[in-house]
């Protein structure tokens, strides 16, 4: 980082621009309308002045051209702010299927960042540069929000769900990374930063980044030692329903309703398994909340996600 002066920070995403644009014309916008509004008051406040001979003013008549105008183009503006906002969102929302998975923790007072591949860090992230990236964020215990001011990306941490955020780096370098919400004492020393690399060095970084196992086969080891195989064997008959290729399905419930097997259903489904009861099983599973910590029902998560129809997913460990 460096310590010149600027107004906007440097921009280290492919959405970046597209926000500090669409700032720049409501920026605009706010500019033109302010000044016009002080200037007519200054105006009208010399030109109707009360003066000799002019106690009372003459009825207004209005005209049917000026109320369409000030209706219309207000209109326009506001429609232009919400198809250009809301194309600037998606992408952040939604993110591309061959994005990069990195899971978020925060607590107070520090980030805890997972990797898919198996190494985790501490108020630091090593990201590839030139490809779509996708945070998992969730909370040990109060509201935290991760705000990287170079990729114009802010999305609060909440604890007891999932909030993703995606994006795509494009520069090489280290950018600052804040928490944005006030979450205790320390607030402000809960600050990290993110280190773009190039995918070559982010290679590199990952094969020296210890020899710790991928966060599938941390999964897989907890659920193992937790007993889960126990009911959720892929047999007829099994006491718990089938995992195999449940992530991204859909879920018939016994209540009727019909969810998508997300992240957010596994999490909820792992510490308050009768929240959403699968349709044709008895609520026999035992709730984990609170005997599981977050880091562990990212990897159960992870673990459940890689449970493929076909078996690959078994293979990545
Ligand atoms: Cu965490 Cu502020």
């Amino acid at each position: 980082m460096d310590t010149d002066f600027r107004f906007f920070p440097e921009q280290g995403s492919l959405n970046a621009a597209t926000i500090d644009h669409l700032y720049y014309y409501l920026l605009a916008v706010t500019f033109v309308f302010t000044t016009l509004i002080f200037g007519a008051v200054g105006v009208f406040c010399v030109r109707y002045r009360r003066r000799p001979g002019r106690d009372v003013g003459r009825p207004v008549r209005t005209k049917i051209s000026l109320e369409i105008a000030w209706i219309v183009i207000p209109l326009i503006l506001a429609l232009v702010m919400f198809f250009w906002g809301a194309g600037a969102y998606l992408p952040i929302y939604r993110a591309p299927s061959n994005a990069l998975d990195v899971y978020v923790v925060g607590r107070q007072w520090m980030w805890k960042l997972q990797h898919a591949e198996g190494p985790s860090e501490i108020n630091e992230l090593h990201l590839p540069a030139g490809r779509p990236i996708r945070l998992l964020m969730t909370s040990e215990d109060v509201i935290h929000s991760f705000f990287v001011p170079a990729f114009r990306m802010k999305q609060d941490v909440l604890p007891g769900r999932y909030t993703t955020m995606s994006f795509e780096t494009t520069r090489l370098g280290e950018y600052a990374l804040y928490c944005a919400e006030y979450c205790g004492t320390k607030h402000s020393g809960m600050v990290g930063r993110v280190v773009v690399l190039s995918p070559s060095d982010y290679e590199r970084w990952l094969a020296g980044g210890l020899s710790a196992s991928s966060l599938t086969a941390k999964g897989q080891r907890l659920f193992l030692s937790l007993g889960c195989a126990t009911c959720h064997q892929e047999a007829p008959g099994a006491r718990g329903p089938s995992l195999l290729g449940l992530y991204g399905s859909r879920v018939f419930l016994q209540d009727g309703r019909e969810v998508v097997a997300d992240e957010s259903y596994l999490r909820e489904s792992i510490v308050d398994p009768a929240a959403k009861l699968v349709a044709g099983y008895q609520p026999l599973m035992p709730a984990f909340r609170g005997r599981v910590s977050e880091e562990e029902l990212v990897q159960l998560v992870a673990y459940v996600r890689s449970l493929r129809r076909d078996g690959e997913g078994r293979a990545d460990q």
